[in-house]
């Protein structure tokens, strides 16, 4: 070491390493005054929602993480107000818990703040998936999703929904099985004969194979080097695009328009032009539609079990009402119709509150596209701006006693704009009516059939990436004993 350091390299090192060992600190400090200046300036006229922004970088990234969201939220609420500032995963965001300053974000000025996702979940779905876009080409797209999901559309997929469930429920029987992992399953079906058409391709084993290795990347790290999950699923999505591309060009060539929404999009011509979409538009809303589909589906009806097993007057009501359907269905020698479905108001309203309770898509994020005078204050440019419809489905004003699962507060329609588990104005979802019919079709003959037990004990929420009961809710079911039942 000595040696070293009398040699004029090692001197020289000496005198950096010296110099540097100040100079970092300072730079550092002076670059950290720069972004709190940068963050914190403002024209002086105008006047930024309150709140905290946090450590440089960093802001309140770490709180959010290492808090309970629920109570991130309304702490923040509490001091600041319903509009709110803070700084999250590298963005300066404004929170919004006030209905209507949620509806002019969603509806009214929807204009002024576009969707906004991370790139890497922009590269995983695809581009011209419709949830990027604003303007011509998004309305055209969502007329089109929309379309494929009105329950005119969908009143014929009854009885093949109901097959999916009447081969999946006997595999739960007399085992222990994750809810969730099994209601994805049970989504994913149903997601794939509403994207392609009961009419199995025979890429369809292909497709649901590239699709799963695509979702296990979807919430890795965005690292694409070799090995990573995130690689792994980018080739997977490359695959994805060929096979889908073979099966749009044979559906082209064969002429065959039949078939969910892969049918509607193959059959869409703009108006003016006469435009087709072309393969890589098609690929790519598909393969969000099925993303957007499953996962939510599967996380609310996790949720649904557990609200049913956690309160057993509620779920023999519920089976009261789905056994007065099962008879007729029975004396009638027929299975489970549109109809049908439009008579179960108790178990509509279940999932209403479940929706409400859990609140799986806690907020939305948007980007201001331009600097915006809103509510009184001040919104920069590219500063992110998220609704949180978790807040509000849990604020006590709108929902009395909001902790409680009581599905009968749906028997009057809750406030304007203050439910909103499917969002609201332009980006709202257009598969809500697919998912409570898929909900509704799996709890008629779960509950008629079957009852369940928790394993495990296990309370608690954990993130995958909805919020959903610990380890996806691990349960044992059984056939139900009906004469225990009045
Ligand atoms: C219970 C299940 C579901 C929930 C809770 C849910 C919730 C939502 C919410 C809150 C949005 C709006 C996001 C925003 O404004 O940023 C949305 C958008 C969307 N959802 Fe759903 N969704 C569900 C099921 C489905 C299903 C079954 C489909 C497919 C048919 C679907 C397709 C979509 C699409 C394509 C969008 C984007 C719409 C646009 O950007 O214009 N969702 N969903």
């Amino acid at each position: 070491m000595q040696l070293s350091l009398s040699t004029p390299f090692a001197f020289a090192t000496l005198r950096y390493s010296q110099v540097a060992i100040v100079m970092v600190p300072v730079l550092f400090c002076c670059f950290s005054l720069l972004l709190l200046f940068l963050q914190w300036h403002h024209p002086k006229d105008k006047r930024l929602p309150p709140g905290s922004m946090g450590w440089p970088y960093i802001g309140e990234t770490l709180k959010l993480y290492t808090e309970d969201p629920n109570s991130f939220f309304s702490d923040r609420q509490k001091r600041f107000g319903d509009i709110f500032k803070t700084h999250i995963l590298g963005c300066p965001c404004v929170m919004i818990s006030s209905p209507e300053a949620a509806r002019i974000v969603l509806v009214t000025r929807a204009h002024l703040f576009k969707p906004t996702y991370p790139t890497s979940k922009e590269k995983m779905i695809g581009p011209e998936a419709l949830f990027f876009h604003q303007g011509p080409y998004h309305s055209r797209l969502k007329k089109l999703v929309q379309a494929s999901f009105l329950p005119s559309a969908i009143r014929g997929s009854v009885s093949k929904i109901e097959q999916i469930v009447l081969r999946l429920l006997p595999t739960w029987k007399s085992n222990t099985i994750n809810t969730l992992q099994e209601m994805k399953k049970y989504a994913f079906d149903v997601a794939m004969i509403s994207a392609f058409g009961a009419k199995q391709d025979l890429e369809m084993d292909g497709i649901k194979h590239l699709y799963r290795c695509l979702e296990k990347g979807y919430n890795s790290m965005p690292l694409d080097l070799p090995g990573t999950p995130f690689h792994k699923a980018m080739k997977a999505r490359k695959l994805l695009n060929e096979t889908l591309r073979k099966l749009i060009q044979k559906r082209r060539e064969s002429g065959r328009r039949e078939g969910g929404l892969l049918g509607v999009l193959l059959g869409a011509k703009d108006q003016e032009k006469l435009n087709q979409l072309s393969d890589s538009q098609i690929a790519d809303n598909i393969i969000g539609v099925i993303f957007a589909a499953h996962d939510t589906t599967a996380s609310v009806l996790t949720w649904i079990l557990k609200y049913l097993h956690d309160n057993q007057d509620l779920l023999e009501a519920v089976t009261r009402e789905q056994e007065l359907i099962r008879s007729k269905i029975v004396e009638a020698n027929r299975g489970l119709t549109w109809e049908d479905t439009r008579s179960m108001p108790l178990t509509s309203r279940v999932i209403q509150e479940t929706l409400r309770t859990a609140s799986i898509l806690s907020f939305t994020f948007r980007e201001a596209v331009q600097d915006v005078e809103f509510e009184g204050y001040f919104i920069p440019k590219g500063w992110k701006v998220l609704p949180l419809f978790r807040s509000i489905h849990h604020c006590a004003d709108f929902f009395p006693q909001p902790e409680k699962f009581d599905p009968s507060r749906f028997e009057v329609p809750p406030r304007p704009n203050t439910y909103m588990p499917f969002g609201n104005g332009v980006h709202s979802c257009p598969g809500s009516e697919l998912a409570k019919l898929e909900m509704l079709i799996l709890l008629h003959h779960l509950t008629t059939t079957y009852r369940w037990q928790t394993v495990g004990g296990e309370d608690g929420i954990q993130y995958g990436p909805f919020p959903v009961p610990k380890l996806g809710l691990p349960i044992r079911v059984n056939r139900r004993n009906k004469a225990a039942i009045s």
